[in-house]
């Protein structure tokens, strides 16, 4: 039997152990990171490691600000409730030894660009983009990262929720790379103990469809 115990035993980490994270274990699981396939291999991935707890912490500040921001805003109290619950789970990286901010280019297709020359209609470009590929090849190169930790004996969180304070966070963190834009963050540290487990998964039946 093959073992993908890696892939099963992963879960999201949000509480994390004060253990120091050895800089050869990070570039390692960043390698694993740009072994993942990508659009037309164009490799549209950019990381940025963040060890400074203060650095940390004042980024889940800004993230709690912007979030209580957008609270504000809200038309009804149902929906402010309901988007002050999840605070915690944009947050949940102030804790985390490492962070690892994924930033991506743009994926450039080459059809868009033949299309749109020739006036294409809106909906016919649209059709081109919604595949996401260059949101895809971020995630495939995280979850690679993901998995790697896993094997490693490591726990990680995949983010996207605190990406509401990007402007803020790139202020914060002083990095500015033209045309590349923060997607998502990952967590990395030793597990705590009696983390949560991990949630079930939809029945194979309900997402799989074969067609003989
Ligand atoms: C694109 C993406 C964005 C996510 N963003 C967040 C996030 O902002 N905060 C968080 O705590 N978890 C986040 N997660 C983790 C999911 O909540 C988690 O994967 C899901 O609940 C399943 O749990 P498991 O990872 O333990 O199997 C994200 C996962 C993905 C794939």
């Amino acid at each position: 039997m093959t073992n993908l115990d890696f892939i099963y035993n992963r879960k999201s980490i949000r509480q994390f152990k004060d253990t120091h994270i050895p800089k050869e274990d990070i570039l390692e699981l960043l390698k694993a990171a740009t072994f993942a396939p990508s659009p037309k291999h164009q490799q549209n991935w950019h990381f940025v490691v963040l060890q400074n707890p203060e650095i940390i912490n004042e980024m889940a500040d800004i993230v709690t600000k912007s979030h209580e921001k957008i609270g504000e805003l809200a038309k009804t109290e149902k929906d402010k409730k309901r988007h002050m619950s999840v605070i915690n789970y944009y947050t949940c990286f102030k804790d985390a030894p490492v962070v690892v901010l994924v930033y991506a280019c743009e994926y450039k297709m080459i059809e868009y660009k033949i299309l749109k020359e020739n006036d294409a209609p809106q909906e016919i470009l649209d059709v081109l983009e919604s595949p996401q590929s260059g949101a895809q090849g971020i995630g495939a190169a995280v979850e690679n990262f993901l998995l790697a930790a896993t094997e490693m004996g490591y726990g990680t969180c995949y983010m996207t929720g605190p990406t509401h304070a990007k402007t803020e966070i790139e202020k914060l963190i002083g990095f500015d790379k033209p045309g590349y834009e923060l997607m998502s963050m990952i967590s990395l540290g030793v597990a705590e103990d009696n983390t949560p487990a991990q949630p079930p998964r939809k029945p194979l039946e309900d997402v799989v469809t074969f067609i003989d």
